[in-house]
């Protein structure tokens, strides 16, 4: 199945030997009828994912409701704990949320705006970041504005965020431009100046090794959706353990309380670990579906997915150059993820076009966005740049 045509060269070496390619490529049945390059969009979906799915409706079908106690609080469990292991955190820093529109507002929920009022955030983050923030008349929100349209320059949030600033509020990588942020520059950026750092992370974790406690930064969230193969309905959230305790959100659920089983309507005391920002029973569809597509790229590692990745969007990019095409990416490549953006007069008709060959990718506003993953290979690459160049 991975057996590819000869094409470009790519100048280093496969991070995955093709035993291991085919055997993960095994585990996505659309890779088997599709040329699929879209998972900042929607992560595919794999067989293991879809084994935990029909044990969920199994037990749904033979224990109803007490399957709660005896399988799926546990299963809310393994989900937190494996998403701390992916990111190098505790269990205890990880809520579980319905959206990341959600969690980012249970932080937003979370600050005392009376003493800060500042929010300092970049044109090129995902809106939703922003919306928490305009939507509140309370606070000064600041948008910094990319120079080369790709990326920031980290001292463009170190000018900006002051000591009346709450929250330095971006994106692990932009999601229009694949830029990679440096986090640990952001953090101490966001630290010096007595403020906290909030990471949307959603087009970083599961295409980037991460190691959170190490990047010093203070929220994170990121989710199944894409990357991480897990499917629609749920988002991560990522509370610096001392921090925790410090944050209280004013919207809550009964996930949050310490006590949530004995259902006092007095009492409420806020658990003293992060499920504090839970908003209410997670989708347990998407918990079993997110735990399937965690235990396959955990299997394959999440340095050895970073390194591939890297290493397909470097074959990627160098064939479309050498094809004539314009990339919208940094010059510096260590900035660059596995989001290649390609410069389009029509997109829409171009994505539509190519879907009709099967070939799955999307578009944003003037570009054809690609982003291959671990499991694709460079055949794959090699087709999409063919069909572009005919089309
Ligand atoms: C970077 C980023 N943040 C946030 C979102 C939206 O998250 P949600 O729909 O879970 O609120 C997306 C895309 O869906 C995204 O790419």
């Amino acid at each position: 199945m991975t057996t590819d045509p000869p094409g470009p060269t790519p100048t280093s070496p496969d991070p995955l030997s093709a035993t291991s390619l085919d055997h993960l490529r095994s585990q996505f049945p659309i890779l088997g009828t599709h040329t699929y390059l879209n998972s900042c969009s929607l992560g595919p979906l794999s067989h293991r994912a879809e084994e935990e799915l029909g044990s969920f409706l199994h037990l749904w079908h033979t224990m109803g409701a007490s399957a709660w106690y005896e399988h799926w609080l546990g299963r809310l469990d393994d989900l937190r704990q494996a998403v701390a292991r992916m990111t190098g955190s505790q269990k205890g820093e990880i809520a579980l949320s319905p959206s990341t529109s959600v969690a980012l507002s249970s932080v937003a929920e979370s600050v005392d705006w009376t003493r800060r009022r500042k929010v300092v955030t970049t044109e090129l983050d995902f809106p939703t970041l922003a919306y928490q923030f305009t939507v509140k008349p309370q606070v000064e929100l600041v948008v910094l504005r990319s120079e080369d349209g790709v990326g920031i320059d980290p001292e463009q949030f170190a000018r900006a965020v002051d000591d009346d600033t709450a929250l330095l509020a971006t994106s692990h990588v932009f999601f229009t431009t694949g830029f990679r942020q440096d986090l640990a520059r952001l953090a101490r950026i966001a630290r010096d100046a007595g403020a906290l750092s909030l990471i949307d992370g959603y087009q970083g974790a599961g295409q980037l090794h991460v190691d959170l406690p190490a990047s010093g930064v203070d929220i994170y969230t990121t989710g199944p959706l894409k990357w991480l193969c897990g499917g629609p309905g749920l988002a991560y959230l990522y509370v610096r353990q001392g921090l925790v305790t410090e944050l209280a959100p004013r919207i809550t659920s009964w996930f949050a309380t310490e006590n949530q089983f004995e259902f006092e309507l007095e009492g409420f005391r806020y658990r003293d670990d992060a499920r504090r920002f839970e908003m209410g029973t997670p989708a347990l569809p998407t918990v079993h579906t997110a735990l399937g597509g965690q235990a396959v790229l955990d299997e394959v590692g999440l340095e050895v997915v970073e390194s591939r990745n890297r290493y397909l969007a470097g074959y990627l990019e160098d064939a479309l150059e050498s094809a004539g095409f314009h990339l919208r990416a940094s010059a510096d490549p260590r900035h660059r993820t596995a989001i290649v953006m390609v410069r389009h007069p029509e997109p829409a008709r171009a994505v539509a076009e190519l879907a009709r060959d099967r070939i799955i990718v999307d578009h944003r506003p003037g570009h054809i966005r690609i982003s291959p993953h671990v499991f694709n290979t460079t055949w794959e690459l090699d087709r999409i740049v063919e069909a572009l160049a005919r089309i």
